[in-house]
């Protein structure tokens, strides 16, 4: 695997892929690093799919505000080689902030409506960030897919928006959340939580399930699920609500009814401590029920 950090070396070496007789696909991982498999699952489909694999590390500061955890993100860079290596990546991008963002960048992206949504309304400026770190790497690697993980769902809402209204040419690849045994969606903030935070932590994807079967059990107000949300994370007095919403999943807007056939994403974010978790699932009812 070679390891670049170089913007325009980056560029160059997927050039290398793109053009001539092979014509080869890329696939890009875009991660911040802290990788766990969840982001393995991610290279494994862009290994599946594409012909060369692409993977950035970059723990982008412009998507954290200035009271987060940008100074104590976990940084495991050699432990995130190895992995990849095995994996079979190709390209690792890894650049300095400054190598991303030299004095003078003054161009950002941004998705103001559904940007400023879930994630976005608690982490003002966030999805800025996340959309201009996207873009940029979009730029850089020109990837004919892309993979994101579904645990972060708005921010699939937003990159989806960013990719229509910008008119890139890529598939955005979306990846089933990876759990741990006990239910809790992979991320690399789990690292932060203390043995009993980590139990505490098993709400949010209990209200996910208790908020299923009751649409399985035939109730489609938005409010009782919403309650019903609420009072399962409320078993928990570790743990501090952010948001527990259902919403449409492509502009993230609240819903009154979970409708058929649509699609409803039911989306949580809480604070357990310091940390901030989130999670959700996706009710897709048909004809034939959830
Ligand atoms: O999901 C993440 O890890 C980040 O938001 C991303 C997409 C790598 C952009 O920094």
């Amino acid at each position: 695997m070679q390891i670049i950090s170089s913007p325009l070396e980056m560029r160059a070496a997927c050039k290398a892929y793109q053009r001539g007789n092979a014509q080869q696909t890329i696939g890009l991982v875009p991660t911040m690093g802290a990788l766990h498999e969840g982001h393995l699952s991610l290279v494994r489909a862009s290994r599946q799919r594409c012909d060369r694999t692409v993977v950035s590390i970059f723990v982008n500061p412009l998507q954290f505000g200035p009271t987060e955890d940008l100074a104590r993100y976990p940084r495991t860079f050699q432990q995130d080689c190895a992995l990849l290596e095995e994996e079979g990546v190709d390209l690792l991008f890894a650049p300095s902030p400054e190598e991303m963002y030299p004095a003078g960048t003054e161009t950002i992206v941004d998705v103001p409506v559904t940007g400023a949504r879930l994630d976005g309304a608690s982490r003002p400026g966030h999805f800025r960030g996340v959309a201009t770190v996207v873009a940029k790497l979009f730029n850089i690697v020109q990837p004919d897919a892309a993979f994101f993980g579904e645990k972060d769902a708005a921010q699939v809402a937003v990159l989806r928006k960013m990719v229509l209204d910008l008119n890139f040419d890529l598939s955005l690849v979306v990846c089933p959340t990876v759990r741990e045994a006990s239910r809790l969606a992979m991320s690399s903030r789990n690292r932060y939580l203390s043995e009993k935070e980590r139990v505490e932590a098993d709400a949010l994807s209990r209200s996910l399930r208790t908020v299923e079967s009751l649409v399985l059990q035939g109730e489609r107000g938005t409010q009782v699920l919403r309650e019903a949300l609420q009072r399962e994370l409320a078993h928990s007095d570790l743990l501090k609500v952010d948001y527990a919403e259902l919403v449409d999943p492509l502009t993230l807007e609240t819903l009154e009814a979970v409708e058929l056939p649509t699609e409803t994403l039911v989306a949580v974010a809480a604070w357990i401590g310091s940390t901030r978790l989130i999670d959700n699932c996706t009710l897709r009812i048909d004809g034939a029920g959830l």
